[in-house]
């Protein structure tokens, strides 16, 4: 079966009680490089044999259900859709910024490494920005406000933003939940007005970024991707983030949030089929007078996807310069 196809029918699984029209944008939103909602429409229509006999026979017709057959309206679902880039592409994976509690000379490292590497797609992965002011924790009544850190933050994404062209991501990790949870806590009659969300706040469509939500799945190529807020809870401080991470996925993927490297490696005693996972370094500073000892490390990673499968590269800052690991 054609990959294409493939796709349809999953997404078909997934989804088996909306119509075409939605299946459409689904497909769209989730593999945005391989649709448009015209070339989707007609896709899904060639997949149930709307085109005629030809096509049914060429298909096999998959029977698609418009509705369930009980007095049962389609449930409530609170997931959010995936997201799959799986074009061949190179990806820089940047996370744990935490401004105004950035290295500046880290991210600078990181971004030139990426420009030099002609990496021309950016992702972000989560605490970009600390929202310290606003943490469910007692924070210094002397530290930048949330104004004073969106300043900043957005005037970074407006000049990183030049050096990359392909697509431009940003994760909300569980720093800029502090923002939603701090609104549904003490604000909730603003919850809702377009103004006060948080892509909105964050600038991030006006100034070229998509957002991938918290705990929103996504994927680059065959490489999971997620901030570590995402995953099942007793991965707080783990001594091996990758390790924990396939403990949780058994599958290959990065995550960002732990503020050092690691890497894991699982291959299946039947199968003999391998799996990767590894956690990234941060780009904040490496002392906080909330962990004052810790094992942090600065770091990035670059991801490259080729036939739909992806290596990944953890790259370690020592010192400002950036070293393989
Ligand atoms: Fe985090």
């Amino acid at each position: 079966m054609a990959r294409r196809d493939q796709i349809i029918d999953e997404t078909i699984d997934r989804f088996p009680n909306v119509g075409n029209r939605t299946l459409a944008r689904l497909l769209v939103e989730q593999y945005p490089e391989l649709y448009t909602i015209e070339s989707a429409r007609t896709a899904i229509r060639y997949r149930f044999g709307a085109n005629g006999k030809k096509s049914q026979k060429a298909t096999g017709k998959k029977e698609h259900k418009e509705h369930c057959t009980l007095d049962l309206p389609p449930g409530i679902s609170d997931v959010k859709k995936p997201v799959r880039f799986m074009n061949d592409a190179k990806w820089g994976i940047l996370s744990d910024i935490h401004i105004p509690y950035h290295n500046e000379i880290a991210v600078d490292a990181a971004i030139k490494k990426l420009v030099d590497s002609k990496v021309p797609n950016l992702y972000l992965n989560g605490d970009c920005v600390d929202f310290h002011k606003i943490s469910d924790f007692i924070s210094d009544p002397r530290s930048a406000s949330p104004n004073d850190e969106l300043k900043i933050l957005k005037r970074f994404l407006k000049s990183i933003k030049k050096y990359f062209k392909g697509h431009l991501i940003y994760k909300i990790g569980n720093h800029e939940v502090r923002y939603e949870r701090y609104l549904y806590g003490r604000a909730s009659a603003v919850v809702g007005i377009e103004e006060f969300e948080l892509e909105r706040v964050l600038g991030l469509k006006e100034i070229g970024f998509r957002c991938i939500y918290s705990k929103q799945h996504s994927v680059l190529g065959d490489l999971n991707v997620f901030h570590g807020h995402e995953l099942p809870k007793g991965m707080g401080s783990p001594v091996n983030p990758a390790k924990s991470l396939y403990v949780r996925i058994n599958d290959n993927g990065i995550v960002g949030h732990h503020h050092y490297i690691s890497s894991h490696v699982a291959t299946n005693a039947m199968t003999k089929r391998s799996h990767q996972t590894f956690s990234t370094g941060c780009l904040c500073q490496l002392i906080k007078d909330y962990s004052p000892v810790n094992n942090w490390n600065h770091g990035f990673g670059i991801a490259v996807v080729q036939g739909r499968k992806t290596q990944f590269r953890n790259l370690l800052i020592d010192r400002g310069k950036v070293c393989e690991t």
